[in-house]
């Protein structure tokens, strides 16, 4: 019998299963590299490797055991439940908006994947190399399992050809932790904001996917609450100027969100989904969840922030159309448009409190 990346215990196991179909189309999406397409990072693995958890082990052990005890092992495929899926029927612009959806998602989650896998491998720090270990499991049958949903539209991503051809950026460890911890956070606050409108209106759930959703982003959360104690760890990370650096990855990945999200029109209405809601829903749960642990959050009521961020799209949209058409003046423009903005963005006060003692939190939403 065939094995599948969803029982995969390692995340070899799970890629090795993945490797064999693959489309070139999907997989020269996922190898572009711009401002808002998941990137594959790379850092410097001896300092995270020299990382003691034995003063927050009393939050460390129990995250750690409870993904030893691999909650979501074959959760990951097809099963009953997964409905047949029309894709010729679907409607165009949908479909292309939605495999888009797909391609992205699965990039960004081979990304983590990459990054963990290449940690476990160069570090010796027997905690961190298990934790690591562990999230790359998980990325890799979320990425596998993304897959298989688009291979039933004939496309697939060659994770393979990505790992070897992709270009890596090089990020030092605290900004792998800031970036890291925020997309896992928002990747949960995303997925659960969509699992429970769908849970209450179903007749907008047009892919079975969504379906797998909750334990999904329950994944998702437990990494964001690893990235959590790995910055509790050193108590440095998220005091003095390190806050200018957190506030600059709030304010890059909401925003990143934001645009990339803007781009898809077809997808959110057909989840029935007003995306300016959807946004600032996602940046409110993200914001209350990073209290745990970074001692600012943004204003994003403030309404300087949706100004910004309206002004930040059109200026993206408006790039996009001159680069398509080669006008080289009218993309310096947008350019400097977009910089303009995300400077506004950042420039608006941020909200301080106080960081709470305890770390860990459930995922409650
Ligand atoms: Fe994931
Ligand atoms: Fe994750």
């Amino acid at each position: 019998m065939n094995m599948h990346s969803a029982d995969a215990t390692t995340a070899e196991e799970a890629l090795a299963i993945q490797e064999t179909i693959d489309s070139e189309m999907a997989t020269e999406i996922a190898m572009q590299d711009t401002l808002l397409t998941p990137r594959f990072y790379t850092t410097d693995f001896d300092e995270l490797d020299a990382i003691d958890v034995s003063h927050i082990r009393d939050e460390w052990d129990p995250l750690i055991d409870r993904m030893v005890s691999d909650p979501n092992k074959g959760h990951f495929k097809k099963n009953a439940d997964w409905d047949q899926v029309d894709w010729d029927a679907m409607d165009p612009k949908l479909k292309k908006e939605f495999i888009d959806f797909l391609i992205s998602s699965c990039t960004a989650e081979f990304s983590g994947c990459v990054l963990y896998k290449e940690m476990k491998r160069r570090g010796s720090n027997e905690e961190i190399t298990k934790l690591f270990q562990l999230m790359a499991r998980d990325e890799a049958r979320h990425a596998g399992f993304i897959n298989d949903a688009l291979r039933e539209a004939g496309v697939a991503v060659n994770l393979g050809f990505l790992t070897q051809k992709k270009k890596y950026t090089y990020f030092r460890p605290k900004f792998i932790y800031y970036a890291t911890y925020l997309s896992e956070k928002i990747g949960y606050a995303r997925y659960i904001t969509i699992f429970r409108h769908l849970e209450k209106h179903p007749q907008y759930r047009f892919h079975p996917i969504f379906k797998w959703f909750e334990e999904w982003c329950n994944d998702e959360f437990a990494h964001g609450e690893a990235f959590a104690l790995l910055m509790k760890s050193d108590p440095k990370l998220t005091r003095g100027v390190n806050v200018w650096w957190i506030k600059f990855f709030l304010t890059a990945v909401y925003a990143t969100m934001y645009v990339r999200d803007h781009q898809r029109p077809a997808f959110h209405e057909a989840l029935g989904v007003d995306t300016d809601w959807y946004a600032h829903e996602v940046f409110t749960k993200t914001s209350k969840l990073s209290e745990q642990i970074f001692p600012i959050t943004l204003d994003i009521d403030n309404p300087r922030w949706e100004t910004g961020l309206k002004r930040l799209q059109k200026a993206n949209v408006d790039l996009a159309n001159a680069k398509k058409q080669g006008r080289k003046f009218a993309q310096m423009g947008a350019s400097i448009r977009a910089g303009l903005a995300f400077v506004g963005l950042f420039s608006i006060p941020s909200k301080k409190h106080v960081v709470p003692a305890k770390t860990r939190l459930e995922p409650a939403y």
